[in-house]
């Protein structure tokens, strides 16, 4: 079994996954730095070179790939809730957690906007709280929600550890 972390940009997915993953004694994979290491190209060259509906596409191969893999720590891209043929493949074999975080840590953990082509080009906090109110109900549909705000990573970690309990896959 997988622990997939979804949640939006700036709640600490990938620095999480890291440590869950060590803590669980489990692999790590970030589906955003695959399509990356795939590609060649950062995430911002695909969006600013073929545009967002090429990278959901490159992204959506990459679920199904990462979906086919056991006992990893997955961290997805924010915005990888969206599609709800991810979102079937990821639960195939994975318990999915969302991490939350208030607009002020997240604009404070977003910087440079320049890196998130989705906060380029205008209020970077009116584009999170508008992106933020139209994926709350795809994050509310997550099988364990943690609030990161003011919460270090190894402790984010340890309360998806708590909060699976039972739901973990064994260690090996
Ligand atoms: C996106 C989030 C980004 C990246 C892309 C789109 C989104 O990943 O996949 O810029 O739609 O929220 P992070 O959440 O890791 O920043």
């Amino acid at each position: 079994m997988n622990i997939v972390l979804t949640g939006f940009m700036g709640t600490g997915k990938t620095s999480v996954g890291r440590a869950l993953a060590a803590k669980a004694g489990m692999s790590f994979m970030d589906i955003d730095e695959q399509i990356a290491r795939d590609t060649g190209l950062s995430i911002q060259q695909i969006f600013a070179g073929a545009g967002e509906g090429h990278f959901r596409e490159l992204e959506s191969r990459a679920v199904e790939l990462v979906s086919l893999l056991d006992r990893f720590v997955i961290a997805t891209g924010g915005g990888v809730v969206l599609n709800q043929n991810n979102m079937k493949a990821l639960r195939r074999n994975g318990v999915i957690v969302n991490l939350m975080a208030s607009v002020d840590s997240v604009l404070e953990r977003t910087k440079p906007w320049q890196d998130r082509p989705l906060l380029i080009g205008g209020d970077p906090r009116e584009k999170i709280e508008a992106l933020l109110a139209e994926r709350e109900k795809f994050y509310g549909n997550c099988d364990l929600r943690v609030d990161t705000t003011g919460v270090g990573v190894d402790e984010v970690a340890d309360k998806i550890i708590v909060g699976l309990q039972g739901r973990m896959p064994p260690q090996k």
